[in-house]
């Protein structure tokens, strides 16, 4: 089988990087991909956002199953357009993804089916959210509604600050049109639980965390994510089996119910709190960077499961034994600005799993062509040991312009 990947970076890498270990598969093809993806796929050349190119490309090709990674196409409608000219995708539809491109949307329908998760109030107008706001107590959870790549987020801990937010969130023209979502402050770890889902069909993943702090200790700005691994020793066989149930494959049933079943990855964040498992958001696809570490543990052939959520099939998912870190290179100055073009050197001496996030050739040599560049994934029997190797695979790549984070894992290593 011809497989098409839609995306561009580490995420998709993994994907690809899994289709690689299928003997189903005769033929990668990525769109647009990236340097790294390029030593194991064939890139081509068009935007994840260009769906009727994309759809046209696969037509053409005889492509027999295209998975989607980003989650701007599946706004698009990428499944839509290619379901309409009969061709497999794994992903969910435009009206399935609003789970993650409409805050609104997802917490109407948890509120809706009694899926755990903080409560909210909506607001379009800024004098009556500030006046909502202004009424609670701090810190202020406010969410810009719509997609907003990871920083449509602001937690405000004085009421200036939250006014800041809110004038920039309804005022400023900076967002578009939209609401705002306010939030109940909640505490405790977070985790990702990525399932794979077709229409009542639900299929766990292992556990994920994800560090969305810049810096050790997490510290600084928040970002897309600076690494991840898996499993979770703080969250229990019952933790996972209550959200399983009460979450993940309730709120695939109320999709159902609404008219609008989830096929694809429907993705968790999560908190523990001390009042139990609560959703932070739900996203339409997989996680990034949570499926470098997940993606790695599958043992059974990912072209299976695509195609049984695809097509509405059955599935068995098996999971190695062994634990999975990994440790984002991050362009100095990300999440804010920062340059691109530093030469990467020494991955041919990296002994582990390499995940290329932002890179690209400049003639032979590989160079930084984003915020976050190289995912470096460590595999051990415990997860200290896998850190151990993930840490050790960084010291061999030579880059003038990045950083990491030395602490990933800290929520599972300190206890
Ligand atoms: P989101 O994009 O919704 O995942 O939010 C980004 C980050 O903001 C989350 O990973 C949390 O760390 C934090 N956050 C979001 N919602 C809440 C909340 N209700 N209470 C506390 N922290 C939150
Ligand atoms: N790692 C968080 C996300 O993929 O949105």
């Amino acid at each position: 089988m011809k497989v098409l990947v839609i995306g561009s970076g580490g995420r998709e890498h993994a994907i690809v990087d899994a289709l690689t270990r299928s003997a189903q598969v005769e033929k990668i093809y990525c769109a647009p991909g990236n340097a790294g993806i390029a030593r194991v796929a064939e890139c081509v050349d068009i935007r994840d956002t260009e769906v009727e190119r994309l759809r046209d490309f696969a037509a053409a090709e005889g492509i027999g199953l295209t998975v989607v990674g980003p989650e701007v196409a599946l706004a698009a409608g990428v499944v839509d357009v290619f379901r309409a000219a009969g061709l497999r995708i794994f992903g969910p539809t435009q009206a399935a993804a609003r789970i993650e491109s409409s805050k609104e949307f997802a917490k109407r329908l948890m509120a809706k089916y009694c899926v755990p998760t903080a409560g909210f109030h909506a607001f379009s107008d800024y004098e009556e959210a500030r006046a909502y706001v202004a009424s609670r107590p701090l810190p202020a959870v406010l969410k810009y509604d719509g997609l907003a790549a990871g920083k449509g987020v602001v937690i405000a801990s004085t009421m200036e600050e939250a006014d800041e937010a809110l004038r920039g969130m309804l005022l400023d023209d900076r967002f578009g049109e939209g609401k705002v979502v306010v939030e109940d402050f909640l505490e405790g770890p977070e985790f990702s639980f990525m399932c794979f889902v077709s229409g009542h069909k639900v299929w766990p993943m292992v556990l994920a965390q994800d560090h969305k702090r810049a810096f050790d200790g997490d510290e600084g700005p928040n970002t897309g994510g600076m690494g991840a691994y898996s499993p979770l020793p703080f969250i229990t066989a019952e933790d996972e089996e209550f959200t399983l149930r009460n979450i993940m494959q309730r709120t695939a049933d109320a999709m159902v119910q609404e008219g609008c079943p989830f096929t694809g990855v429907l993705y968790g964040g999560l908190m523990k709190t001390a009042q139990g498992i609560k959703v932070i958001e739900f996203n339409a696809r997989f996680g990034d960077p949570e499926t470098e570490v997940v993606l790695p543990r599958l043992k059974s052939d990912i072209v299976d499961i695509f195609c049984a959520v695809a097509d509405g099939g059955e599935a068995t998912l098996e999971w190695h034994d062994f634990a999975t870190l990994g440790v984002v290179l991050a362009s100095k100055g990300y999440p804010g600005s920062y340059e691109k073009g530093h030469e990467i050197k020494g991955l041919d001496r990296v002994h582990g799993k390499v995940y290329h996030m932002g890179t690209r050739m400049e003639g032979d040599r590989l160079v930084t062509a984003g915020g976050r560049v190289l995912f470096v994934v460590g595999e051990g029997a415990t997860l200290s040991e896998a850190r151990k190797r993930a840490l050790e695979d960084v010291a061999r790549i030579e880059c003038d312009n990045l950083f990491h984070r030395t602490d990933i894992g800290h929520w599972a290593l300190s206890k």
